[in-house]
């Protein structure tokens, strides 16, 4: 994919790290357990792009040394919102970089045949107007259940979003684009196409299936 026809919105964040470690989760043999770690060690190096412009301020510390003043998080509330269930698979790495964060879940899940997403579960921090929003979902794939999820957090007042992915596809970065031209999308790759069950191609399969060892 040529990143240069992405939307401005769109960051593939593409360290060798990251796409070493997407190769091992997109072969089909790589067992559940070791397809979790790895979502959770991609969810980290994801986790520190999207927080690169969190702001920081300076507070005066005495090092064994000398007194400074050193740079600490300003205190932006954050909330990561996981899509239920794949969105688990990168919220523990996401906490594990950022504890003090709160948990939202969306339940969300696409009618097989016409793809359209249906909401069966919903609960987010009631202060989520003041807090900076990071949406967590391993597959951009149609974007209709990510789209949807957005606009229902939109009506709860989020205002500041970004959105991270594992692997995504040209239509569903389209979609959020037109949808939410204010949301920043993160994502690892963008791959080639949809198939006609809406699957990424060549991608790496259905990602709570993969996590969760079901079918
Ligand atoms: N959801 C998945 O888990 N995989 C895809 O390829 C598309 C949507």
């Amino acid at each position: 994919m040529d990143k240069s026809k992405l939307p401005k919105t769109v960051t593939v964040v593409d360290h060798p790290l990251i796409l070493h470690k997407l190769t091992l989760m997109r072969d089909k043999h790589t067992p559940s357990a070791v397809f979790r770690q790895l979502l959770r060690e991609i969810s980290l190096l994801l986790a520190y792009e999207v927080a690169r412009d969190l702001p920081i301020t300076n507070q005066t510390i005495e090092t064994p040394l000398a007194e400074m003043e050193a740079p600490i998080l300003k205190g932006k509330k954050l909330v990561i919102v996981s899509i239920l269930r794949a969105g688990n698979g990168l919220l523990e790495g996401m906490l594990d970089l950022m504890p003090s964060a709160r948990v939202g879940h969306i339940g969300i899940y696409r009618n097989p045949v016409t793809l359209e997403p249906v909401e069966y579960y919903m609960k987010v921090p009631e202060d989520i107007a003041e807090r900076r929003v990071i949406v967590v979902d391993p597959m951009l794939a149609t974007g209709n259940s990510v789209s949807a999820a957005i606009s229902r957090l939109k009506q709860k007042g989020a205002k500041d979003i970004k959105l991270v992915c594992l692997l995504s596809a040209p239509e569903g970065i389209a979609h959020v684009a037109q949808d939410h031209p204010d949301v920043h999308v993160f994502t690892a790759a963008v791959d080639s196409h949809l198939n006609s069950h809406g699957y990424i191609v060549p991608g790496l399969g259905d990602a709570g299936d993969r996590m969760f060892g079901t079918k």
